[in-house]
C-alpha cells in the first residue's frame, strides 16, 4: 500500500517535471564542471531529469552558484564535462536530429548555432517551430516535433576553435512559462 503510494507519486513527478529533451545527436549532459560551476542544488535537478525545465535548476541557485553559471545558456552545461561529445560538422553537413517530447507544452521553438563565448545567436535559427507541442495535437503531432534535420552553415570560420560554437534547441512553453534547452558542441574546420 505505501510501496504503491510511494510508486504513483514518483509517476506523478515524472510527468509533473519531465518535459522534453534532444536525444540526438548526444548533447551536453551533467557533470563535475556543472557541479563546481552551478553549485549541488543546480546540478542535481539537470542531472536527475534531463528533461526538467531550466526554472526547476534556478530555484536551487545558492550561494555555491558561480557567476560562469549561465543556466539559460545550454542548461547551463558546461563544455569541460562533455569534450567526447564535440561532433565535427563541415559546411552544408545535414544533421538528423530527434527530440523526447515528455509533455506537451505549447509555444515556440527553435534550433540556432550560438557562440558560446559571448552566448548569442550566430545568425537566423536552422529550424523553428512558431508553435511546438501544442497539446490539441497530441494524437497526430507533426513528424518535425519529433525528427527534423538541420543544414550546418558556412561559419566562416568562426566555430575552427574548439568550444566556440554549439547547435542548442530551444523550447519556451509560453503559457507553463518554462524553458528546455539542449547544446550540441561542434567544430567546423577552416577549408584548406
Ligand atoms: C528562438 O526562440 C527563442 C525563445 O522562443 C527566442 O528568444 C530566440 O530569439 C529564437 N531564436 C531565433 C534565432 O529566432
Ligand atoms: C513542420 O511540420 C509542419 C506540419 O507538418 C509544417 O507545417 C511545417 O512547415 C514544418 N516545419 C518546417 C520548419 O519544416
Amino acid at each position: 500500500m505505501f510501496a504503491s503510494f510511494i510508486l504513483t507519486c514518483l509517476v506523478f513527478a515524472t510527468s509533473a517535471f519531465a518535459h522534453g529533451v534532444v536525444t540526438s545527436p548526444a548533447p551536453r549532459r551533467a557533470g563535475t564542471q556543472l557541479t563546481n560551476v552551478c553549485g549541488t542544488g543546480p546540478a542535481q535537478v539537470l542531472s536527475n531529469d534531463v528533461t526538467a525545465p531550466i526554472e526547476n535548476a534556478v530555484k536551487q541557485v545558492s550561494a555555491a552558484t558561480t557567476a560562469d553559471c549561465s543556466l539559460f545558456f545550454c542548461r547551463g552545461l558546461q563544455l569541460a564535462d562533455n569534450l567526447d561529445l564535440v561532433q565535427t560538422f563541415p559546411a552544408g553537413t545535414v544533421v538528423p536530429m530527434t527530440i523526447n517530447i515528455r509533455v506537451r507544452h505549447i509555444g515556440p521553438a527553435n534550433v540556432s548555432i550560438v557562440n558560446t563565448k559571448t552566448q548569442s545567436l550566430m545568425g537566423p535559427a536552422l529550424f523553428s517551430w512558431p508553435v511546438f507541442a501544442d497539446p490539441a495535437a497530441a494524437a497526430d503531432p507533426p513528424k518535425n516535433e519529433t525528427s527534423f534535420s538541420v543544414t550546418i552553415p558556412d561559419l566562416g570560420g568562426q566555430c575552427a576553435q574548439l568550444g566556440a560554437c554549439s547547435i542548442q534547441w530551444w523550447w519556451f512553453g509560453s503559457q507553463v512559462k518554462q524553458t528546455y534547452e539542449s547544446c550540441i558542441d561542434f567544430v567546423q574546420p577552416l577549408d584548406e
